[in-house]
């Protein structure tokens, strides 16, 4: 019933024009939703035509580095997901033979490919019934269902249970449509959504917002060093701290404390930051302002460098 009620609404009202919905191939899904995995749907649809641009196909991604990848990332954040796909698709032509695969104990072998991820490529290009739990969705059924605490077994076993299985392909884009743009977080748009007749929360008058899970967050110091010669800047590539791996950074290192003047979140690490200037050392690599800023960097770098190289 649920099931129906979304696949009808997609057809009607749903957002059918997002590019990685039109000339649907699994190669355009899988980028659009790694993309999507972090990024704002505004955001990740000019993110996503400019590396559709660069790499429209699967073949054509074939020879291209991490670093081609990572340029196409600069700015979006979440630098490990362009990683991620550097390294699925050198998976997909060593033991998949250049087919991007179709089932879901090949895709989540993937690098970046979750349980959620999956279901949506094999919903998406493959019209296949598999269940989504991304944010929209699980803010969708906590309220249809009135589930107030999230529990992982009981919140996919429900996403399973609601897809209309006639439809896959409709009812999961309608379902994240409907999560996205009617059963926002805050004043949910009830008159708007085709669900309301069987919703909980609607009945009761109460919707339920889940608790962000908490996670206490490693704290980093680190202190960047700005090493100006001329017009040119030192600059070192990424490869011992476990986070922004293989992006462009300031020569650094970790400290037990310091006074930072920037902090940035990762996911799991709160980074704080310090700059300071310094007289050049050995062994640097200086870059020209202009190159420096061509570099991929992670943003409070590329902050840093607009700062510096005016
Ligand atoms: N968020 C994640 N995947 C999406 C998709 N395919 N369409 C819209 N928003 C999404």
């Amino acid at each position: 019933m649920i099931g129906k009620s979304i696949s009808n609404w997609y057809k009607k009202h749903g957002r059918k024009d997002l590019p990685w919905r039109l000339d649907i191939t699994p190669y355009r899904v899988w980028i659009s939703e790694l993309i999507l995995q972090q990024t704002q749907v505004k955001t990740g649809t000019e993110y996503f035509h400019r590396f559709i641009k660069k790499y429209p196909t699967l073949e054509s991604i074939k020879s291209a580095s991490e670093d081609d990848i990572l340029t196409l990332w600069k700015g979006l954040g979440y630098y490990r997901r362009a990683s991620y796909i550097f390294q699925a698709k050198e998976i997909i032509f060593k033991t998949f033979g250049g087919i991007f695969p179709e089932s879901y104990d090949d895709l989540i072998q993937l690098p970046g490919v979750g349980q959620s991820t999956a279901g949506a490529i094999l919903s998406i290009a493959y019209n296949k019934s598999y269940p989504i739990l991304d944010g929209n969705v699980k803010r969708l059924i906590s309220r249809y269902f009135y589930q107030k605490d999230f529990d992982e077994k009981v919140f996919w076993s429900l996403s399973k249970k609601s897809i209309d299985q006639d439809d896959p392909f409709s009812f999961q884009q309608g379902a994240m449509d409907i999560g996205a743009t009617i059963c926002v977080p805050i004043k949910p748009l009830c008159n708007q959504c085709p669900l309301k007749q069987g919703c909980k929360s609607f009945k009761l008058n109460s919707f339920p917002t889940l608790r962000k899970k908490r996670v206490t967050k490693k704290q980093v110091n680190i202190n960047f060093q700005v090493i100006v010669k001329g017009k040119t800047i030192a600059m070192t590539k990424n490869n011992t701290l476990g986070f922004w791996k293989n992006l462009w950074l300031l020569p650094h290192e970790i400290v037990k404390e310091n006074k930072p003047t920037t902090v940035h979140n990762l996911s799991h690490r709160q980074l704080n930051l310090e700059f300071m200037s310094l007289p050049e050392g050995e062994n640097m690599t200086f870059f020209s302002f202009k190159e420096a800023l061509n570099l991929t960097t992670p943003k409070p770098i590329s902050d840093k460098l607009l700062e510096i190289c005016k």
